[in-house]
């Protein structure tokens, strides 16, 4: 037995973590490879740095069928979606096959959201090999795409049929990306309080060598947290802390061409807005405000954001998934490790947070 090694089965499939999961995934997948086929996504640089690994350490693996999407936020487009489909029916594919989803948040959010919708459903796992998909995006069954520049505006919730969760592929990932899955890690340690917020604390910089440690405790918070209301109908939305100003911020950094900005990035700055707005809105306390802000500042070089974009921000917010017809709901927090949801956010409001973080960024 491996010494680092969890199985964690709060939710309707496994999810395992572990750096060595090869045997485990080999099991699992072996029905399929010799009745119904076995059919890899993945993108272009993880073609490269972890698809060897996979198909060196698991007998029988070397002649599966790949597909690698472009390494980036754009191949999220209806376009990539018609290409996969049309690749499974090209490589025979059926209703009975499996969708191994080897990479980041792009690959398992297309590649669930294709697998779910050929031939009306086939099965899928997610092996991913970034730091947000580990700790946060193969877990819970949201699939989908990116429309006019949106994010996720067509998806639906198809659960994976497993997870498998090595951190050791994380060495294969450039630092930029570790970088910004660390967002990811602050958000849930905010929302879940306790020892796991402490630890995070304690750390108070990234620190690579803990990251083993603190993606169990995202994952089994994420897991938690999913099993109580996997449709993402009441409590799951606290999950979107930071995420309501940070797609928005993504969105505009998209419109604006720039490549290089990360989903971590938006969420650290969104978490910063919607912290300064959860002091004025459900009291959270200045020196948790601060803990938070400081926190996220020691982790991220945040980018101002520019007084002239201030509208298409908050403009972009009138079509954020979150909103209802009463407006966008915001997950804030009353305390660390106290989040509530569906609070609705005024105009002068949200243009005062983008204030306070500017006055917060350094570049
Ligand atoms: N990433 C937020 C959620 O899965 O609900």
């Amino acid at each position: 037995m491996q010494v680092n090694y969890h199985e964690i089965e709060t939710l309707n499939y496994p999810v395992f973590l572990g750096d060595e999961l090869w045997t485990k995934i080999g099991e699992f997948l072996y029905p399929y490879l010799s009745y119904s086929g076995v059919y890899i996504l993945t993108d272009e640089n993880v073609h490269r740095f972890c698809l060897p690994a996979l198909v060196d350490n698991i007998p029988g693996f070397s002649d599966i069928p790949v597909y690698s999407l472009p390494a980036s936020e754009k191949a999220k487009e209806v376009t990539a979606l018609e290409d996969v489909w049309k690749w499974l029916i090209n490589n025979g594919a059926s209703r009975d096959s499996i969708l191994v989803n080897l990479g980041g948040g792009v690959v398992s959010d297309l590649g669930g959201f294709a697998a779910a919708t050929f031939n009306r459903g086939m099965s899928y796992i997610n092996i991913p090999t970034s730091l947000i998909g580990q700790a946060d995006a193969a877990i819970g069954g949201k699939t989908g795409i990116n429309l006019l520049g949106m994010k996720n505006q067509a998806g639906l919730f198809a659960d994976p049929a497993a997870v498998f969760i090595m951190p050791s592929f994380l060495k294969t990932v450039p630092e930029l990306h570790i970088k910004s899955g660390w967002a990811e890690i602050i958000k849930s340690a905010a929302l879940a309080g306790g020892g796991f917020w402490d630890k995070l604390k304690n750390l108070g910089r990234p620190d690579n060598g803990m990251l083993f440690d603190l993606i169990a405790e995202a994952v089994r918070f994420k897991c938690g947290v999913v099993a109580a209301d996997p449709y993402d109908l009441d409590t799951r939305k606290i999950l979107n802390f930071g995420h309501t100003v940070g797609h928005s911020l993504e969105s505009l950094y998209l419109a604006l061409g720039h490549d290089e900005y990360t989903h971590g990035e938006a969420v650290a700055s969104g978490m910063i807005c919607e912290a300064w707005i959860s002091g004025k809105l459900t009291g959270m306390p200045e020196n948790e405000i601060d803990q938070l802000t400081g926190l996220i500042c020691n982790f991220f070089e945040l980018k101002a954001v520019e007084e002239r974009h201030y509208a298409f921000l908050s403009d972009g917010l009138k079509f954020d998934k979150k909103k209802t017809a009463h407006g966008t709901g915001y997950s804030l927090l009353e305390n660390i490790g106290k989040p509530l949801f569906g609070k609705t956010v005024g105009q002068s409001t949200l243009l005062k947070s983008f204030n306070y973080y500017n006055s917060k960024a350094t570049k």
